[in-house]
């Protein structure tokens, strides 16, 4: 039995890195351009150009968090260039201040997790979107 799951585990293990490694550049770009629209989505709310509805609140700090978690994971050496990436070279010098500020992302991103009114949406919202800035300054390239 416990071999079985560990030859599984080393199974899946292997097969997410295989799919991450297919094309990196396109897989990261398609999870920022989900940030990005979920983030167009909670302004509106924020701005209260639509209503407050806590699922789709919830769904925009998920979307947050998914793509905090999958991010660190798209940038091997061979995705420096190509695929229009705007990939900073700072990323892979360093390595640990990119996924620390993922890590970070990620726990404002949780805090939003529950939001339940609109109040409580602005301040987690505010301090989530506050991170897309600060890590493009540093780990993107304008183009
Ligand atoms: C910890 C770093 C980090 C955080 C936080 C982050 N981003 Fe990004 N983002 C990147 C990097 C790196 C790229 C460039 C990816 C590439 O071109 O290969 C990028 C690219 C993008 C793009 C362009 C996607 C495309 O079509 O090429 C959008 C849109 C975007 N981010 C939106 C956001 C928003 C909105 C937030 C905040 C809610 C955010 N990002 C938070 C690192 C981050």
């Amino acid at each position: 039995m416990i071999r079985t799951a560990l030859v599984l585990a080393g199974l899946g293990l292997g097969l997410t890195a295989v799919m991450a490694q297919s094309n990196p550049i396109a897989e990261r770009k398609d999870a920022m351009k989900a940030v990005g629209a979920a983030t167009r989505d909670g302004a509106a709310m924020a701005k209260g150009e639509v209503a407050f509805d806590a699922a789709k609140a919830q769904a925009v700090f998920k979307t947050y968090a998914d793509a905090a978690k999958k991010m660190p994971t798209l940038f091997p050496d061979s995705s420096k260039t190509g695929g229009e990436t705007t990939a900073n070279p700072k990323i892979w010098e360093d390595q640990a201040g990119f996924k620390a500020a993922f890590v970070k992302f990620e726990a404002d991103a949780a805090a939003g997790a529950t939001v339940a009114n609109l109040d409580g949406f602005r301040t987690a919202f505010g301090a989530a979107t506050k991170n897309c800035g600060t890590c493009h300054e540093v780990y993107r390239i304008k183009k």
